[in-house]
């Protein structure tokens, strides 16, 4: 086989990679729709910003923040939580458009968890620098479903550890479209993304747009 064609073979085969039991990353996954995720979601962010929060401590995160869904989740000083309303307009947060809840959907499906119903969808914009420190999202009320993870803009280093803090973590370069999903067995590992480094995506600039979809109650 001609290099050529391998490379448009290849292109054509689903890529997966098991991260941990529970955990996998399939590479490209939301490249078939991105247009329409872009489109969707300039409208949210016409409704509801992108934001700085603050987190319990009083430290501004570095990583502004919007959401779609039934849940929003939101920091100030009082605490995490999930929300329905939008604390910046005092009006629900926008609804989940179908093509994302779908995509979501269906990457859980793929990975092995079927029937999962995301009620949140957390929006992350990471400009060069910003940077999500070592966590576990755990303010959801049940961990039986999934996190669902898509990635789009610059790609990002994402540090995927174990069930203690102190756990080593793995590496793994999230490029435009790829999608992570982690649960069973992995639904409370670590994990954090290091300090975005400076480029310039075709479609969305000096910019990382991650789309981290949950069922939050
Ligand atoms: C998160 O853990 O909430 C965000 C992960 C990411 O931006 O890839
Ligand atoms: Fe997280």
């Amino acid at each position: 086989m001609t290099a050529d064609l391998f490379e448009s073979v290849a292109g054509l085969l689903p890529s997966r990679e098991v991260m941990a039991e529970g955990a996998v990353l399939l590479r490209g996954f939301a490249r078939p729709v991105e247009a329409e995720l872009l489109a969707a979601i300039s409208e949210i962010e016409a409704q509801a910003p992108f934001r700085r929060m603050f987190t319990p401590g009083g430290h501004q995160m570095s990583v502004a923040m919007t959401n779609c869904g039934n849940a929003g989740w939101v920091t100030d000083r009082s605490g995490y939580r999930y929300d329905r309303i939008d604390p910046g307009s005092g009006k629900p947060w926008p609804a989940m458009p179908s093509v994302l809840r779908e995509l979501a959907e269906s990457a859980a499906g793929e990975a092995g968890f079927a029937g999962f119903v995301p009620d949140a969808c957390l929006i992350n914009r990471y400009e060069p620098g910003a940077k999500m420190s070592l966590h576990q999202d755990r303010d959801e009320k049940d961990y039986s479903a999934p996190i669902v993870s898509v990635s789009l803009g610059l790609p990002a280093i994402f540090l995927f550890g174990g069930p203690r803090r102190s756990d080593k973590t793995q590496r793994y370069r999230l490029a435009h479209g790829d999608v992570v999903v982690w649960g069973g067995p992995s639904r409370l590992f670590f994990h954090g993304v290091a300090a975005l480094a400076d480029g310039e995506h075709p479609l969305l600039g000096r910019k990382r747009v991650n789309l981290t979809f949950r069922r939050a109650r």
